[in-house]
């Protein structure tokens, strides 16, 4: 769509909402959402506004309607909005009312999970790191310190949707809002506080007066009349229902695949187990239904949490990039038109179930005029049943849709849309070492360090998130002469690297199972004073459980031949200097004296470089497969944490290709600023385009 046709429809949608101040009167039966008098079966897909850019939501948005969605789902992002107390952030990426101005112009409907807890793969689960820095705060119970901040935040945020007039009770596309998240999961964890915790958060929410109604995900017991929805893959199978005879039966997050960590593989879930969960859960009488996600996006700059890769849900309908992914995105997209050519029998009829066979149900929904049935086969293989007298086959593990009782229109196992295939190709290699520039980062001793203390630090309320890195140092008088000495760490997370005297001696890492590193190694000392340093880096923050606010991180532990050093005196500096001096921006580049390329490449060195921009509209991506670990800059914009050198069980990295939106680039002149941690090779970077083959 063009820019001036885009300009009209908004001046006539702002005409339209003048004219009509009166908004849509949302309400909710056990049936489904009522939208003024209209019972509703939605589908929504989640697209996180942060994890892509204002440049791409239109077209994702059109593409998310395009597959017969109804609504967008979104969480809100408190850390990305307050990243400092009292200062907030809602320009470009985070601009939260224009991405649902962008769906209200495309005439779909919003979900907005406020939470303002969202986990959602977030570094801290979404929450600001200051936070935890409120004397006496204890996360999501009730708890004065963390109840304040979380109605402040939520207050804010409910009125900045009312001042843009966003709720449908306004006139707007917000027809549902979220509290908390998931919280059931974890309630327990906090006793006797977490049920008053929920209670408040219930009626805070409600207080807010919305004018459309709130739900909570994973809350079997969501007080009234805040509806309880389920998350999961099989919510057709395991959801045990609403809580109470008037609420509608909500699935707020179907997921299309399932999160990646560094060393783990993809997962696929396939269209037809995607659509089988789906056709079920509305064939028992669910009404609305959510993928987590539609499309996944990015994880830029250091927004994801422990260990989980740069790219996310690339698995979905949409991938990274916003391309369609098939079959999944036809599949469904077929499946959605024929479960609404069954609304009027689904919305008004009367359900009556019965057996077909010892692992086949039928579903049927009768209204005065109209029919509508779902044949089920749970069992893994293919059978010939009866239904009316008429035979009909059902392959393993399918639904057949029947509108009108008679004629299949769609069945969930049987995928007729072609495979695509996604390819990249090279258009920049970055192979000549003149072309390069190169700063390394000094090893710090504890000499140059301003920050002391006679313990180890805990690297997450040290660091507070300003940077992954931050450094250990301590120095000893060693008497023995060219003594061979074990030198031995202990850390909660996430990655260490060794240095003695300026040389590193060893690394190691954890993994999003189990955080924890140990590195023992053998290492020469000097006789005399010697110069430990040790890096730690967290590899973003948790983001899931209970008590988040006292996780911690770093060393816990150091000795060398035995003598522990644990309780000495350390010198700390966080964060590295080009970080500091934010080298990786174009101003900030003239900071410091970068060299020309040698050949050997040594850890903590930066690399910049500039490119082209490729010609044509495809996505556009860098091919970090020959680096190791580290952060990347495109025009001083943090396209995220690479991490090749981790690999799946198979041997290949889990993520090679990262994202550098169009929108992020110029035509010419491009600064790539590269942070390699380990001794990955720049000469092998290349520049590609993404492509669908077929
Ligand atoms: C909104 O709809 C509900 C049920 O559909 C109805 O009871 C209520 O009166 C309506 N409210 C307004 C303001 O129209
Ligand atoms: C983490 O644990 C799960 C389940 O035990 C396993 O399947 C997975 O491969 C592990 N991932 C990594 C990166 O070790
Ligand atoms: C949710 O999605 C998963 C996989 O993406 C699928 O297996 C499941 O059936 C879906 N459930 C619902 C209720 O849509
Ligand atoms: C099915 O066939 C039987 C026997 O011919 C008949 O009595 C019955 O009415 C038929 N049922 C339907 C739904 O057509
Ligand atoms: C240790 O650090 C001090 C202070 O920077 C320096 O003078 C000394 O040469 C270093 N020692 C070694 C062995 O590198």
């Amino acid at each position: 769509m063009g820019e001036w046709w885009r300009f009209l429809l908004h001046a006539l949608i702002l005409t339209v909402s003048l004219c009509t101040v009166h908004g849509a009167n949302v309400t909710y039966d056990r049936t489904s959402l009522v939208i003024n008098g209209h019972h509703k079966i939605l589908f929504s897909g989640s697209i996180h506004y942060p994890r892509s850019t204002p440049q791409m939501w239109p077209d994702l948005i059109s593409k998310a309607k395009e597959g017969g969605l109804d609504v967008i789902q979104t969480y809100v992002f408190w850390n990305l909005h307050e990243p400092q107390q009292g200062q907030y952030e809602f320009n470009g990426r985070f601009d939260l009312v224009g991405f649902i101005k962008e769906i209200q112009a495309q005439g779909l409907y919003v979900t907005l999970r406020i939470g303002p807890y969202i986990e959602s793969e977030c570094t801290y689960g979404g929450l600001p790191l200051w936070l935890h820095d409120v004397p006496g705060i204890v996360f999501r119970t009730d708890n004065d310190q963390f109840k304040f901040h979380m109605q402040r935040f939520t207050t804010k945020i409910v009125n900045m949707m009312k001042s843009a007039n966003l709720f449908a009770s306004q006139g707007g596309p917000i027809i549902l809002s979220q509290i908390e998240n998931e919280y059931g999961s974890i309630q327990s964890k906090f006793r006797a506080n977490g049920l008053p915790y929920i209670h408040w958060a219930a009626q805070m929410a409600v207080g807010l007066q919305t004018g459309v109604p709130w739900m909570m995900c994973k809350q079997d017991d969501a007080p009234d009349p805040v509806i309880n929805a389920c998350n999961g893959m099989q919510c057709g199978r395991n959801f045990k229902g609403p809580n109470s005879p008037n609420k509608p039966s909500l699935w707020t997050e179907n997921w299309t695949s399932f999160l990646q960590a560094f060393g783990g593989a993809p997962y696929m879930r396939s269209a037809s187990d995607i659509a089988y969960n789906v056709a079920l859960f509305i064939a028992k009488k669910g009404s609305y239904v959510n993928y987590y996600m539609y499309h996944g996006g990015t994880n830029f700059d250091r927004l994801a949490s422990a260990f989980i890769i740069t790219a996310y849900y690339d698995e979905a309908p949409l991938d990274e990039y916003g391309l369609v992914r098939q079959p999944k995105w036809g599949h469904l997209k077929e499946l959605h038109a024929s479960i609404k050519s069954c609304s009027q029998p689904l919305l008004d009829g009367t359900q009556t179930t019965f057996s077909l066979g010892s692992e086949q149900q039928a579903y049927v929904f009768r209204s005065s005029t109209e029919c509508a049935a779902f044949l089920e086969n749970s069992g893994p293989r293919d059978v010939t049943i009866q239904f009316q007298n008429i035979s009909y086959e059902l392959p393993g593990k399918s639904i057949s849709i029947l509108p009108g009782c008679k004629n299949v229109v769609f069945n969930t196992g049987k995928v007729s849309i072609q495979n695509n295939v996604r390819a990249m190709k090279p258009r920049l290699q970055f192979n000549s070492a003149e072309n390069w520039k190169v700063y390394t980062e000094a090893i710090p001793n504890f000499a140059h360090t301003s920050k002391r203390a006679d313990t180890l630090l805990d690297q997450i309320s040290t660091a507070k998130d300003t940077s992954d890195y931050m450094w250990y140092t301590f120095r000893f008088n060693n008497k023995s002469p060219n003594a061979k000495s074990v030198l031995s760490i202990y850390s909660q997370g996430d990655v260490l690297h060794s240095f003695i005297n300026g040389v590193l001696t060893g690394s190691a890492h954890g993994s999003r199972n189990n955080t924890q590193v140990t590195m023992k190694k053998n290492v020469n000392l000097i006789n005399g004073m010697n110069n430990i340093s040790i890096l730690s880096a967290t590899v973003g923050l948790p983001n899931s459980g209970a008590f988040l606010e006292s996780r911690v991180a770093g060393l816990r532990k150091v000795e060398v031949q035995g003598r522990d050093f644990s309780s000495y005196s350390w010198g700390y500096q966080v964060g590295l200097l080009g970080e500091k001096l934010q080298i990786f921006t174009v101003s900030g580049s003239s900071k410091v004296q970068w060299k020309s390329f040698q050949s050997s490449t040594k850890p903590l060195t930066w690399y910049q470089t500039t490119f082209h921009a490729p010609a044509g509209n495809d996505p556009v991506v860098v091919n970090l497969g020959s680096m190791g670990k580290g952060l990347a800059w495109v025009n001083g914009q943090g396209i995220g944490r690479y991490w090749v050198s981790f690999h799946k069980p198979d041997g290949t990295p889990s993520q090679q290709w990262y994202h550098i939106p169009r929108s992020f680039l110029k035509s010419t002149g491009n600064l790539l600023v590269i942070l390699e941690e380990e001794t990955g090779n720049p000469l092998g970077i290349t520049l590609d385009t993404v492509y669908i083959k077929n």
